[in-house]
């Protein structure tokens, strides 16, 4: 979550840690009047930041196909296309299957 000095809060982020090492990304938002000042990418940083402790094998999410916007940030965040579920979201309304896979370290 992330909060301004007023304490309202700007976005959030929801992530699940499956089995296998697997990092779920269920959902992120950002209020309308505090987009493209990288509140997402922050948020998604600080994820990363947390979860390199437990060293996920895979960040997984699923995002509209038409969401373009959201489409662009993750793959500024190093995801890539991974696959396309039909109808997720509804009639006609598919998601697209995108996939980080963190550095390996030994
Ligand atoms: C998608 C969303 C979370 C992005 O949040 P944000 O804080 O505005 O994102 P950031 O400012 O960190 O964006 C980082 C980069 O991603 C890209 N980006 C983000 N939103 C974009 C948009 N609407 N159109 C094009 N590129 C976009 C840009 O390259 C941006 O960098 P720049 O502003 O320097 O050009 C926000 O628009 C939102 O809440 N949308 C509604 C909910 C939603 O779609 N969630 C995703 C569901 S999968």
């Amino acid at each position: 979550m992330s909060v301004d000095e007023n304490g309202y809060i700007d976005g959030y982020i929801v992530a699940l840690q499956r089995r296998g090492g697997i990092c779920h990304i269920v959902s992120i938002a950002v209020r309308k009047d505090c987009r493209r000042q990288h509140v997402a990418s922050i948020l998604l940083q600080s994820l990363f930041e947390l979860c390199d402790v437990s060293q996920p094998r895979l960040y997984i999410l699923e995002v509209d196909i038409r969401n373009m916007g959201a489409q662009v940030l993750y793959a500024k965040h190093g995801f890539g296309y991974a696959g396309l579920i039909p109808n997720y979201y509804g009639s006609e309304r598919h998601a697209l299957v995108m996939v980080k896979i963190p550095a390996w370290k030994c």
